[in-house]
């Protein structure tokens, strides 16, 4: 790990990285706690190198807060980072980020600043803190400009933040993509924050009623009261149940735009809560959404993910996504308008206005129809001619970039199975089953082999596959864009040795264990 404090030191580093390498970052205020350490974790797991900066910014703060008493602790922070394995500390001094050490309201009058929508910035939190996202916007606009991350990290325990964020990097084109990890809870359920150390240990027993009260709504919830009031109510009874307490509110919003919700429908809605604790204010939400799981499996090749994915979403009634099919569909397109397959730009153009549509089929008999701008491609992406050319296609970033997006799309709603090499780590990192399906070497060059020799060919060697597969994995873990990785919550099911089916039974009983799991507990 390596403290940097300057821009110019920051930058320097980053050319001496080179090209080619994902940056993931986790913006932070230090005072590092074990929601901290989750982001941390997952930016490890899904991207090259990670730089935590550690800035506590006066923007956000107003008068009547105090930014001198925000808790500072950079050498026990850099020491977690070590431990945390974080490549980058970015620690500048307010001058280093032209800024005055005075809190928002007079440091507004001496900078630029990021002005995102009011109706996102003036509810919730915001009611009580005037200027407060005005200053966090500011920061992370900032932030990104100076670090030009790849994938940056938030907590949802900060759901508003988080959704302005989202907000600010869409409406800016800031190319920076964001990801929201869930919130990290002490066992108590009592969620992470670098707040809680102002708590006494008596204060502290106290607010896990705040969590309690937002599961009492979740349960309600989950047997089918969706209206906004009922769920308040359930939430304020608990809270009153404290004399101490002091509520600043309890609503339910949207979740990407924040608007105050009557009913929860098919987007979910955030149901959010501010309370003071004696002195200290604490925040803490749940997102409510009744989704049918996304299922992601990824792997390296000849590990049957195709076979098994196809049969576990037949299993389990839920829609396949053949991301294949779409790769395929673009590049009958591009061939189709006589595009060469290296001409990126054309192809950039081209994929930005095409749309692909996945319709699938009665039964097995009836396979997913494939349709491209309107026109009905099922057969056609099948050519090979088409197959020749799916590879150097599907390797364009812009391919890629657009067609994750659709992918995301497809799936938002839930109930889909997707397979390839970065569905757990890129398209669904908040998938709920994660499974990384692998064999060994030795046996996908056995199942390789057994396919040849039913095609009709002969004189394969085993060794020679070997090698070839282990060339392919090395390639595919390796490669810039979207490379092979286990996700880290991912299982991994190794499927030497067993059958089709009993992967399939076994992917579909973990299903259903996580189910479960997520599922409410039906009173006796
Ligand atoms: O969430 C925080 O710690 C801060 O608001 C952030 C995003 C680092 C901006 O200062």
């Amino acid at each position: 790990m390596r403290l940097l404090r300057t821009i110019a030191g920051l930058q320097t580093y980053l050319e001496s990285r080179g090209e080619g390498i994902t940056v993931g970052f986790v913006p932070t205020m230090g005072a590092l706690h074990k929601g901290h350490a989750s982001l941390i974790e997952r930016a490890a797991a899904e991207t090259d190198l990670v730089i935590v900066s550690i800035f506590v910014n006066p923007l956000q703060f107003n008068p009547a807060e105090d930014l001198s008493k925000y808790p500072r602790a950079l050498q026990a922070d850099c020491q977690l980072c070590e431990d945390w394995r974080v490549e980058i500390v970015f620690a500048p001094a307010p001058e280093e980020m032209g800024m005055v050490t005075h809190a928002s309201t007079a440091a507004f009058a001496d900078t630029t600043t990021v002005l995102p929508p009011v109706a996102m910035t003036e509810c919730l939190c915001g009611a009580f803190r005037p200027g407060h996202f005005q200053g966090v916007a500011t920061i992370v606009t900032k932030l990104f400009e100076i670090v030009k991350p790849h994938v940056s990290y938030f907590g949802e325990k900060d759901w508003q933040q988080l959704a302005i964020i989202r907000a600010l990097v869409k409406d800016l084109n800031l190319g920076v993509e964001i990801r929201g990890c869930p919130t990290v809870r002490e066992i108590s359920g009592l969620a992470y924050s670098s707040r809680n150390q102002y708590l006494t240990p008596e204060e502290k027993g106290r607010a896990t009623r705040i969590y309690r009260g937002l599961q009492k709504a979740q349960e309600a919830f989950l047997h089918g009261e969706t209206n906004s009031a009922g769920l308040i109510a359930i939430v304020e009874r608990e809270l009153q149940q404290d004399r101490g307490f002091k509520v600043q509110y309890v609503q339910l919003v949207h979740p990407e735009t924040l608007e105050p919700l009557p009913d929860i429908g098919v987007a979910g809605g955030v149901l959010a809560v501010a309370v003071y604790v004696g002195s200290t204010r604490l925040i803490d939400n749940l997102f409510l959404r009744q989704r049918q799981f996304i299922i992601a499996i990824d792997g390296p090749a000849g590990a049957g993910k195709s076979t098994v994915t196809r049969l576990v979403a037949r299993e389990l009634g839920l829609m396949y996504l053949d991301t294949g099919a779409m790769y395929r569909a673009l590049t009958w397109l591009v061939l189709r308008s006589g595009i060469h397959v290296d001409d990126e730009i054309a192809i950039a153009e081209l994929v930005s206005l095409s749309r692909i549509e996945l319709i699938p089929g009665q039964d097995e008999t009836d396979p997913t129809t494939v349709k491209i701008n309107g026109e009905d491609v099922t057969l056609a992406i099948r050519t090979p001619e088409v197959t020749k050319s799916v590879s150097p296609v599907s390797a364009q970033k812009c391919v890629r970039r657009v067609l994750v997006k659709q992918q995301r799309q497809l799936g938002q709603g839930g109930g889909i199975v997707m397979e390839g090499r970065d569905i757990g780590t890129n398209v669904f990192p908040e998938a709920e089953l994660k499974i990384f399906l692998t064999a060994s070497v030795s046996e996908r060059a056995k199942r390789r082999s057994r396919d040849l020799i039913a095609q009709g060919r002969q004189n394969i060697r085993l060794e020679q596959l070997e090698k070839d597969i282990q060339s392919r994995d090395e390639f595919d873990s390796h490669r810039p864009l979207a490379p092979l990785k286990k996700a880290f919550d991912a299982i991994e099911v190794n499927t030497d040795g067993l059958t089709v089916a009993e992967v399939t039974a076994k992917i579909v009983s973990l299903y259903q264990q996580r189910h479960q799991l997520l599922s409410p507990k039906t009173s006796p």
